[in-house]
């Protein structure tokens, strides 16, 4: 966020381990209007994501995916596919994905990410890049990985 500051853009960080949300109810209503019926915190965060011209999606992986939290948040983007299953949102929107994993192995829960990253590319995303990082015990690990604090930039400052 820092990096796309660096390139001019204006960013909101949402995090939702810190915000009080439903998982999305399958009621269909956003097949008749274009809104999400469920008024609560993620109701910001999903316009915010229709008007953005990049997010950047974060999460840790638990039990081989995305975390619990993370995972409401995805299927409450079931809003922004039409009636004809096509995507509401602006073309162009730039993506990047980053996750943490305790696993050594950074192949070990690729499949996460690039699964995340199919979702985005059909909501018309266009992801710029995947930024994972192992050995990620403790929450603040990544001060130590300076590469993957500048890769991060980097990413930020070329979207
Ligand atoms: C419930 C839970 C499940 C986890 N499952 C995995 C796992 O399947 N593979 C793995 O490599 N790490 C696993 N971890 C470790 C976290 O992915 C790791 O600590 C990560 O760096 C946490 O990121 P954070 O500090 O940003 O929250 C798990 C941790 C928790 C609490």
């Amino acid at each position: 966020m820092d990096g796309a500051e660096e390139a001019g853009y204006q960013t909101e960080k949402y995090i939702l381990n810190e915000m009080n949300y439903s998982g999305c109810q399958g009621c269909n209503h956003c097949k008749t209007a274009d809104e999400c019926k469920i008024d609560d915190d993620l109701t910001g965060l999903l316009e915010d994501i229709r008007e953005a011209d990049a997010v950047v999606f974060g999460s840790p992986i638990y039990f081989f995916l995305f975390s619990g939290q993370f995972k409401l948040m995805e299927d409450r983007m079931y809003s922004f596919i039409d009636p004809g299953f096509n995507s509401r949102l602006a073309p162009g929107k730039k993506a990047v994905i980053v996750t943490s994993q305790g696993n050594p192995d950074l192949s070990a829960f690729e499949k996460a990410a690039d699964d995340f990253a199919e979702v985005l590319k059909f909501l018309g995303f266009e992801v710029v890049d995947i930024i994972r990082m192992v050995n990620g015990g403790a929450p603040d690990a990544v001060l130590a990985r300076r590469d993957l604090l500048e890769k991060a930039r980097a990413a930020g400052r070329a979207l």
